[in-house]
């Protein structure tokens, strides 16, 4: 049998995708807590609106459109950028985040919380929020360059699409205005300079989001040794972007981890370690032995917030410029005429009074 086409696969989940929607609150304390969370990620997935705003790239540049009705399982599914939203998970990875924390907070593996490639921190803080509704107080890190892709790996020119860059103070902001801000920890620096700095700390759940080869690799490498039995290894890429599989892949073989890797939805997946049996850290920066070593990244600058505009608003910018091409050259047009009559008239008058 053929393998589905990519059209069938997305109508597939179109049709398991949950409906954006959260629990009202009951009595019992669970329910308040399952209430509260149902919110929160409808808020960080800006699905409280019966309508929300989706961003992609166009031929006209990256813009922004209106989503609605049977589309907003778009957003449930996280395939889409929300405009505003503060996490690209969607509710189905978000649903599935929390429950990974409830699982490690109940089995009591010890350990904190990372995301690596957090954008505007959305899902660390439906892991904080999980957390707090726990009364647990272990650290939530949330890792990120906080100035957005590195440059030197363009992928699909990832590094030029300035909304992917959030800054390290609006990333805070977001913590703090959901009161979510104590226990946090964020860790602001390109995976290459900051994951040496993290230690001996053990982990119970890491979330890898940062797209790229390099960047799963050596999260891989640096967090997966003290990652503590019973925690979850989650790859939020795995099944869409080949380089991040291929890193867990290669990861995966060279260390014979055999936990059997889960289908978290059409695109992340995770294992739950099983055995603490030590698997060396490797040095930060260093790369799979047989690569060379991978240059530092130099830091970029980004603007602290481009604004994205809307389909119609790139429309009518393209319309105008050309329409203001087609004005300068009538204007330039005129200014000839005018000086090419000019130049007639003085013609005629020097010939009518030229002295006889
Ligand atoms: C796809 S976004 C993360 C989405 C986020 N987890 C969410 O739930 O919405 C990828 C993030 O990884 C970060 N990133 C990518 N490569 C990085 C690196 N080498 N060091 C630090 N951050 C990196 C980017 O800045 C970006 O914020």
């Amino acid at each position: 049998m053929a393998p589905p086409t990519v059209r069938e696969e997305v109508k597939a989940a179109f049709e398991k995708a949950r409906d954006p929607g959260a629990p009202g609150p009951g009595p019992a304390s669970t329910d308040l807590a399952d209430a509260y969370l149902g919110l929160l990620k409808l808020a960080l997935c800006d699905l409280a609106a019966p309508r929300t705003m989706s961003v992609e790239r166009t031929p006209l540049g990256v813009a922004s459109h209106e989503i609605r009705d049977g589309w907003l399982k778009l957003r449930s599914l996280g395939m889409d950028w929300p405009r505003y939203g503060l996490s690209m998970a969607g509710l189905s990875r978000l649903d599935d985040l929390q429950a990974c924390v409830r699982a490690v907070v109940a089995d009591g593996v010890p350990g904190d919380l990372i995301e690596a490639g957090a954008w505007r921190g959305g899902a660390s803080m439906l892991m904080r929020a999980t957390l707090d509704t726990l009364g647990d107080e272990r650290a939530v890190w949330v890792a990120d360059s906080f100035t957005g892709f590195r440059e030197d790996l363009q992928t699909e020119d990832l590094a030029a699409v300035d909304f992917l860059a959030v800054s390290l103070e609006e990333v805070e902001g977001n913590f703090a205005r959901f009161g979510l801000d104590s226990g946090v920890k964020l860790l602001p620096g390109y995976f290459e300079d900051t994951m040496a700095g993290l230690g001996e700390r053990r982990w119970a759940i890491c979330r890898l989001d940062g797209d790229s080869y390099e960047a799963t690799r050596l999260c891989l490498q640096t967090l997966y040794p003290r990652l503590s039995e019973g925690g979850y290894l989650i790859v939020d890429d795995y099944y869409v972007l080949d380089e991040c599989s291929a890193a867990v892949d290669e990861f995966r073989t060279e260390h014979g981890i055999e936990e059997p890797l889960e289908q978290v939805d059409w695109t992340c997946a995770r294992w739950r370690r099983e055995s603490d049996t030590p698997i060396e850290p490797a040095r930060p920066g260093s790369a799979p032995s047989a690569s060379p070593p991978d240059p530092r990244p130099s830091a970029v600058e980004r603007p602290a917030y481009t604004p994205v505009p809307t389909l119609e608003e790139l429309t009518l910018r393209r319309e105008t410029a050309v329409l203001r091409e087609r004005l300068d050259a009538a204007q330039a047009e005129l200014e000839r005429c005018r000086h090419a009559r000019v130049a007639r008239l003085g013609k005629w008058l020097r010939h009518r009074f030229a002295p006889r």
